[in-house]
């Protein structure tokens, strides 16, 4: 494989991990970020990021000389292949994903950029973003491709160098191809398409992901009512291989920094073209539903009203494996409790005590988040909570009930441990 060079504008979690993995397939990358502090810490291999193997990557990279970090916009281009665009494309107030970033990194780059070299934009960005770019480039002799990433936090190393498919989308077929190549030795099909085409894939796969989520939340509450077992309807399901067995389990809702984004900036889209959307608007709606039904579930536990009442909260970030508090449903039900009047102790083995994520006040174990609380109530689902001595726990609160938004818990110690276990999607 022919190494590259390459540079990637934006070291978040989607560029960092781009810029490691590409160095790591052995091409020369400078990845460059408007943050000096964050520049600083990269450039000393010091990776804040919650992703295993990335400061590894990184650290590889740098001692290699296939990696370097620079502030801003790297000076020389002009050697440059290939420019990667992986900026933030935050929700914009009309619910629209938000371009400033890329249009800034383009106004900034785009008369230094070498003829023939492609530009390649891997934020997310909606469809029609390719065409645009394009035309403000006012560059016939540079591309642009649309190439999506699909890296989950916690997971980004792995899917980067293992994916499951790599889609790429360009008016002009040849550079496609050779963004393709970029990623030779991961062994994944590719799906080579038209920019829009590219561009929309990203939206219907989060979206499609978050759908199948307000459904199953939905069908664990069903199931509450019917008295039926949502781990057992969903294991029905899962053999089903048109359904699939991934994205089943239920949960305080769905969140982090990209199902929630980019489902409004795909209702945004669909506005915009003047097509109805009703599916895709319920799973939103869904799932503020969710949050507030959890939060509902908590005031009945303990006996109708939060105002004064001591809640132990473990989990905060919006899922395990990662760091990442944005958009986390465990803080949004966090929010409505404390609007109720709770008072919030919280552990997260991910959030450092003295840290207070909206109204949680975070303690450094488990057992000093259940003290004196009246329920405790399980949001995110990291392993240890189900491998905790539940009869230890039953001795820290005031009163034994716990709320298992995950159906993470051992339900027959945390039972036989004296407390009341409200779970989800079962009967109680
Ligand atoms: C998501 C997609 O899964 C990635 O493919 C995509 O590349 C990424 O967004 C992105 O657009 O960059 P991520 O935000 O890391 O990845 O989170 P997910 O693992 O998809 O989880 C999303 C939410 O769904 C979390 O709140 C999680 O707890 C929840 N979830 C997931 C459930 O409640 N139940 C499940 O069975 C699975």
């Amino acid at each position: 494989m022919a190494a590259r060079r390459i540079a990637v504008m934006g070291a978040g979690y989607v560029g960092l991990t781009t810029a490691a993995c590409f160095a790591r397939l052995g091409h020369q990358v400078t990845c460059a970020d408007v943050d000096p502090q964050r520049v600083a810490a990269l450039s000393k291999a010091e990776v804040d990021q919650h992703e295993p193997r990335l400061a590894e990557l990184v650290e590889e990279g740098l001692r290699e000389g296939r990696l370097r970090f620079v502030v801003g916009v790297p000076a020389n281009l002009s050697d440059v292949d290939f420019l990667f665009l992986a900026v933030p494309t935050p929700t914009g107030e009309s619910g629209a994903a938000d371009l400033s970033a890329v249009v800034d990194v383009l106004t900034r780059t785009r008369e230094r950029l070498p003829a023939g070299c492609v530009v390649v934009i891997k934020s997310t960005v909606p469809v029609g973003t390719t065409m645009r770019v394009t035309k403000l480039l006012e560059r016939p002799d540079v591309t642009v491709v649309a190439n999506p990433e699909f890296l989950r936090e916690g997971h980004a190393v792995e899917d980067f160098l293992h994916p499951q498919r790599i889609v790429v989308g360009s008016e002009d077929e040849a550079s496609a191809l050779r963004v393709l190549a970029l990623y030779a030795g991961t062994d994944a099909p590719a799906v080579i398409t038209d920019s829009a085409s590219a561009e929309l894939v990203k939206y219907a796969s989060n979206c499609f992901l978050a759908m199948k989520l307000s459904y199953v939340n939905t069908l664990a509450e069903l199931c509450e009512q019917a008295g039926a077992d949502i781990d057992d309807v969903t294991e029905g399901m899962r053999l089903d291989e048109r359904i699939g067995a991934a994205f089943l389990d239920p949960g305080p809702g769905w969140g982090g920094s990209c199902l929630p984004k980019d489902t409004k900036a795909l209702l945004s889209t669909s506005d915009k073209l003047d097509v109805d959307f009703p599916l895709l608007r319920a799973a939103i709606d869904t799932n503020t539903h969710q949050v507030r039904r959890v939060a509902g579930k908590v005031r009945e536990a303990v006996g109708g009203s939060l105002s004064g009442v001591r809640i132990g909260v473990l989990g905060l970030t919006f899922k395990a494996g990662t760091d990442d508090l944005r958009d986390s449903p465990a803080l949004a039900v966090a929010q409505l409790l404390a609007a109720e009047g709770a008072e919030l102790t919280g552990y997260d083995p991910c959030v450092p005590e003295g840290a207070s994520p909206g109204p949680v006040r975070v303690v450094d174990t488990p057992q000093r988040a259940a003290r004196d609380a009246s329920a405790i109530v399980v949001l995110t689902e990291w392993p240890e909570f189900a491998a905790l001595d539940w009869t230890q726990m039953a001795g820290q609160v005031r009163h034994p009930v716990v709320v298992d938004c995950r159906d993470l818990l051992p339900a027959e110690k945390v039972k036989a441990a004296g407390f009341r276990l409200i779970a989800t999607g079962k009967p109680d």
